[in-house]
């Protein structure tokens, strides 16, 4: 698999995907979400992949946003287009991925860059990190679901405060907010995200699908989270995982989940 916009690296448990723009910032243009798309699919079928880890190249930014460039002369019916297929093809995909996608913000996260950070399970930051939904500044609003996320994790005064300023937090205020999960210096933040991909690598995958599908499903239009988790729970009963975990914990041994 060869792309242009991004590098998959995979590293024991874990894949690290970064993307490669460093110039634009690592702006995500159409191209890009193609190949971002590309490489989620196939890390989802990567038996050995247990944990994604998504990145962005360079000391200054994740993801500074949409390619400006590249809608500034849409009309409407682009407009709509552009934020209905990079939801569908990046956005959705990463948030309801069936494996737990860390993402390691190492500086800005604007815009489409801060609703990629927000699609993923997992947020960890660098100190030098810089978050924001700047959209209305260029008269439009966050189109790759920031209007929902931010206000589902940040509760919705303060996501409004955010998108009608078009302001930026740093990572110390991010984390006070419960925007992200941890701070680090910038040359501990890789070091930091694969030791967390393997903690979590020594659990159960099949659990980590149903509970995705289980939180996820509280934040679904006609969908009743507690009655999915009742499902979810019940099918975890017959998984390998399932008779793993529960024998080794019965023989007092460390479970080997494949
Ligand atoms: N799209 C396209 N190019 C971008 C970009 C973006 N979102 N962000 C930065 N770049 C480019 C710049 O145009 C510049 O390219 P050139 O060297 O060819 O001029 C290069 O990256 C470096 O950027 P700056 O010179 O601006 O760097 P800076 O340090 O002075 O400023 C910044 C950094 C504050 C992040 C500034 O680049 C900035 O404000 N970027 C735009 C942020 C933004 O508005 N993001 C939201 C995009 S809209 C969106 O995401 C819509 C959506 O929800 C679907």
């Amino acid at each position: 698999m060869s792309f242009q916009n991004i590098s998959l690296q995979h590293q024991n448990t874990h894949s690290l995907i970064t993307i490669t723009r460093p110039k634009q910032l690592n702006a995500l243009n159409k191209q890009t979400i193609e190949e971002l798309n590309t490489a989620l699919l196939a890390l989802q079928d990567r038996n050995e992949t247990r944990v994604v880890i998504i990145t962005g190249a360079g000391e200054k930014a994740f993801v500074a946003g949409a390619d400006i460039k590249e809608f500034a002369d849409f009309d409407v019916a682009q407009g709509k287009e552009l934020a209905a297929e990079g939801q569908r093809k990046l956005f959705d995909l990463v948030a309801n991925f069936p494996k737990p996608v860390i993402g390691a913000v190492n500086g800005f996260a604007l815009g489409g860059g801060l609703e990629l950070a927000m699609s993923c399970h997992i947020r960890l930051a660098s100190t030098n990190a810089k978050m924001g939904l700047p959209e209305t500044s260029l008269g439009v609003i966050p189109g790759y679901g920031g209007t929902q996320r931010l206000a589902r994790l940040i509760g919705q005064g303060r996501a409004y405060e955010l998108i009608f300023t078009a302001g930026m937090v740093d990572a110390q205020k991010a984390y006070e907010m419960g925007l992200v999960n941890h701070v680090y210096t910038p040359e501990e933040l890789l070091d930091a995200a694969a030791k967390m991909a393997g903690k979590i690598a020594r659990n159960s995958s099949q659990a980590f699908a149903s509970a995705i599908r289980a939180v996820n499903a509280g934040f679904e239009d006609g969908e009743n989270g507690f009655a999915v988790e009742v499902e979810e729970f019940g099918k975890c009963f017959g998984t390998e995982d399932f008779k793993e975990g529960t024998t080794a914990f019965l023989n007092k041994t460390r479970p080997q989940f494949k």
